[in-house]
């Protein structure tokens, strides 16, 4: 009996929606932040990629600081394989789009270029197969997996690597 509980007053950001929210805090200080930057710091001030990087570094094409490009969709293991058991049965012989190298497949078909490197919602190719239309009729869409590669390899700039 009489016993006194102490409460501890904990400052930080007491706002739940807040991405800084602190649960133990009791008083706010003021610093709730709700927003990531570029970086992925909450309330930080990253507006580039290249901010996300220590000094002198700079992000590759596959968005790594300091990076080679290595880590980025391999166009030779992981693109091509695609197209070659989904595609070239049409895509592989005379006239039209050949999707059997890389050149071929940066040169076009009838309506140009099919892909525009670094913007994926802007590339033919990437259309047709994102809305099922290719491969066409009764053969079957690239799984979502597939389509996700293509984007991103062409994300990273539709490099020949
Ligand atoms: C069964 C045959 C067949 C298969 C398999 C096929 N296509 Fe096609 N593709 C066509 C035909 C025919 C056209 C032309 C008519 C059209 O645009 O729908 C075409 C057109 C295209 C075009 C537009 C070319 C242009 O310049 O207008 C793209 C891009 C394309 N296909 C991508 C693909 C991709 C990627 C795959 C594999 C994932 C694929 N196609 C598989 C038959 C096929």
């Amino acid at each position: 009996m009489g016993d006194k509980i102490l409460v501890e007053e904990i400052e930080g950001c007491t706002n739940s929606e807040a991405c800084n929210f602190n649960p133990e805090s009791t008083i706010d200080d003021g610093t709730c932040a709700f927003e990531e930057d570029i970086c992925g710091i909450c309330g930080g001030a990253g507006v580039e990629a290249d901010d996300c990087c220590d000094e002198g570094e700079t992000t590759d094409d596959c968005g790594v600081c300091g990076g080679d490009n290595s880590s980025c969709i391999n166009f030779a293991d992981e693109i091509l394989p695609i197209f070659i058991d989904n595609c070239i049965g049409c895509h592989g012989g005379s006239g039209g789009l050949f999707l059997n190298t890389y050149e071929n497949v940066m040169a076009g078909g009838g309506s140009g270029a099919v892909i525009e490197p670094g913007n994926h919602s802007n590339s033919y190719l990437w259309q047709r197969v994102d809305n099922g239309s290719m491969p066409p009729g009764s053969n079957p869409d690239l799984l979502t997996e597939q389509v996700n590669l293509i984007k991103q390899w062409i994300n990273e700039g539709a490099q020949n690597n």
